[in-house]
């Protein structure tokens, strides 16, 4: 994506070649060693104009269910299915919000994929646990690799090789090492081998009801290089430490020009052949498509095939996070960003990598909390900085390396004071990121976004990549930088209110930065004016929260006398694979707020009511911020919802403006109205006005 003069374009070059790319500035070009020049250009010309016409044309971001905007806690290293548990339990016990538990692959035996170790985590235990958390609303989830492990007592393997499912080198599957050893990958561009893994996919679901899969690996990652035999009788060693060293004969492949061709890429540097540590690039895949043609879309074919596994064989949302993407891999997975380091560095990184990845269609991204590898002690204020960070990202997990020391939330007191702060937070917000995850799947828009979109003017925020907006009025400003109490953010002109305290507000009269306290445990996030946004209570896991009261937040422009606020919610069953409207289980409602004339109006208009209304959510409250003037002698008089409006309280409370007004403006009261005691039928709409009085 291009902007410039205020204008946005995007340009695509869909080609799966090994290819170099080169941003100038005012020039881009390809080097690409294969297929066709086959390039597509989205006009905009606004940011958000890019994105939808880009993921119509490559497929829209898929839905995902609402608990997959939970917490989730993950690492490689839980030796046994009693530390899970254990992780789980001191969650509850912290009191921080915890949706989904993972395994690495600590649960495989012999780390092979669809396997259980008897001894580590026996089946009717593990059961027993997931009985106990699905009954609690919690989900989990497992990694499966494509490497299969080359095993003549291993099932998954037998019936691959019956069914002619893998790559292939000179007639025979291509032989590659991964953590089980001695492997070979399945070929996703075969029908046969997607029949094969979603029968796999089937049995294992029989096994063990996991809710999700996480697919890793997939580039594909070979421990080992070129062509390679395994000597009768040796066994590869398989686990952590020295699996990935190649235990294999392998010799390099250098007589053709799909390993050696004459333009060297840069992919792992431009000294090593390009199927250096992956399938060799003259193996072939179904219908002789050559690998060298086809490796940049081996992990997008597994996203594919096991999408379909899970939403033919569930009949669910599907859930799948990818570590390999391509064009058009956000209709079928989220993604993490892969192999981080626990650093300051890579926690700025993350921002700009999830940015990107919103703009090519892959909005539920998240990088490792608190870093994959271990940084150099100590990690605790690193580790507080980044769930602040984190708790914002569309996708939020914690995971860490195998030799890493423990990293979970609760595993320090300031970190877990600070996990409550922000993921407290996130929980209250769930309503809004669910509605901005059915509008990435309607239109691409990027759930976490860089402020240009919603300010394309304002030339100061282009490289902006520090902060971001959650949708189009939430901005995070985070620490990003060690031994920090304060925090530089950038402000683009107009009224934001501090979502942890909304008597703060600040107003900026153009793009400039402030600086903002943000001690320990403090993450600035501030709503924009001329929003409305559906929040509510929060709890510890998504499923209570979600059926907690609602709190509508209406922000105007500081002391507007005039104004207008809007704000939309989406509702649904999220166990339903398609995520629409006209589907008898969802609902969605707009929100509209005027101040005129000291009369304030706040109303709803509800499409397809019937879903909500059967779930029984209600509105307990309506804030609203930024007004002038005092309305505490005024009655609120609310249509249309069969409500009693002597129970209605209605107070309002006049707070000190007292952020520095940088360019010299007035002084000015920020009145926060709050209309409470409602108990108004969410799925029903309902009007409200009442009138501000001027204070003597
Ligand atoms: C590599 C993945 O990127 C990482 O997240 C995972 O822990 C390891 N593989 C082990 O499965």
């Amino acid at each position: 994506m291009d902007l410039r003069k205020l204008k946005a374009h995007g340009v695509l070059l869909l080609n799966s070649n090994g290819m170099d790319v080169f941003y100038r500035g005012n020039s881009l070009t390809y080097k690409v060693i294969g297929g066709i020049f086959d390039f597509y250009f989205f006009s905009g010309p606004s940011p958000l104009g890019v994105v939808d016409q880009y993921t119509a044309f490559v497929g829209r971001p898929a839905p995902m269910p609402y608990w997959a905007f939970g917490f989730h806690q993950c690492r490689w290293g839980y030796h046994n299915l009693s530390v899970v548990e254990d992780v789980v339990e001191n969650y509850k016990k912290a009191k921080i919000p915890l949706d989904v538990i993972w395994n690495d692959d600590d649960h495989m035996d012999g780390h092979k994929d669809f396997t259980l170790n008897p001894t580590n985590y026996p089946r009717p235990k593990l059961l027993a646990f997931l009985e106990k958390i699905h009954a609690r609303g919690m989900k989990y989830i497992v990694i499966i690799d494509p490497g299969i492990g080359v095993n003549k007592s291993y099932g998954v393997y037998n019936r691959g090789l019956a069914n002619d499912v893998f790559i292939k080198y000179e007639g025979k599957p291509y032989l590659a090492q991964v953590w089980p050893g001695a492997v070979n990958f399945p070929d996703f561009l075969n029908p046969k081998t997607v029949d094969w893994w979603v029968d796999e996919i089937r049995r294992f679901l029989e096994l063990v009801p996991v809710d999700g899969l996480w697919i890793d690996m997939n580039e594909a990652s070979n421990f080992c290089s070129g062509l390679c035999t395994i000597p009768e009788g040796r066994i590869c060693p398989n686990g952590t430490g020295p699996g990935w060293v190649c235990c294999l004969d392998c010799k390099n492949i250098t007589q053709t020009r799909w390993d050696d061709p004459p333009y060297k890429i840069n992919a792992s540097g431009t000294q090593v052949p390009i199927g250096y540590k992956t399938i060799a690039t003259s193996a072939y895949q179904y219908n002789g498509v050559l690998e060298y043609d086809a490796h940049s879309i081996y992990g997008f074919s597994q996203s594919v095939a096991t999408h379909k596994a899970l939403q033919g064989l569930e009949g669910k949302r599907p859930f799948i996070l990818t570590r390999s993407t391509f064009v058009g891999s956000g209709h079928y997975a989220a993604h993490w960003t892969g192999d981080n380091k626990g650093t300051w560095d890579d926690l700025k990184l993350s921002i700009s990598t999830m940015l990107n990845f919103g703009i090519f269609g892959v909005p539920m991204v998240g990088s490792d909390i608190c870093g994959f590898y271990p940084a150099a002690p100590p990690l605790e204020e690193l580790c507080n900085r980044w769930i602040e960070l984190g708790a914002f990202y569309p996708f939020s997990r914690d995971h860490a390396n195998f030799y890493s020391p423990r990293q979970e939330l609760y595993q320090w007191k300031s970190v877990a004071e600070s996990a409550r702060n922000a993921l407290g937070m996130r929980y209250k917000l769930l309503p809004y990121l669910y509605t901005l995850n059915y509008e990435a799947h309607r239109t691409g828009a990027p759930i976490a976004r860089p402020l240009f979109f919603s300010f394309p003017n304002e030339t100061k925020l282009y490289g902006l990549s520090t902060q971001f907006l959650l949708g189009s009025s939430l901005m995070v400003s985070p620490v990003l930088d060690k031994g920090k109490t304060e925090v530089k953010a950038l402000f683009p002109p107009g009224s934001w209110y501090n979502m942890f305290d909304m008597t703060k507000v600040i107003v900026s009269k153009e793009s400039h930065y402030l600086s903002l306290n943000a001690p320990l445990h403090v993450i600035n996030v501030h709503l924009y004016q001329n929003a409305i946004i559906p929040m509510q209570q929060g709890g510890l896991i998504s499923k209570e929260a979600r059926t907690t009261p609602f709190t509508l937040v209406v922000a105007f422009p500081l002391g507007a006398t005039t104004g207008e606020a809007t704000g939309n919610l989406f509702l649904d069953d999220d166990e339903l694979p398609e995520m629409k409207l006209g589907s008898g289980y969802s609902t969605y409602i707009d929100f509209y707020a005027t101040v005129s004339q000291g009369t304030v109006k706040v109303w709803s208009d509800v499409q397809e009511s019937k879903f909500a209304l059967e779930k029984g959510w209600t509105i307990e409250k309506v804030v609203v911020l930024g007004l002038r003037g005092i309305g505490s002698d005024y009655e609120v008089a609310v249509e249309g919802n069969g409500v009693d409006s002597s129970k209605v309280v209605f107070g309002s409370t006049e707070h000190e403006y007292t952020e520095k007004l940088e360019d010299g403006g007035d002084k000015m009261k920020n009145v926060m109205v709050e209309v409470k005691g409602l108990e108004l039928d969410l799925g029903k709409k309902f009007a409200m006005s009442w009138k501000m009085g001027i204070k003597s």
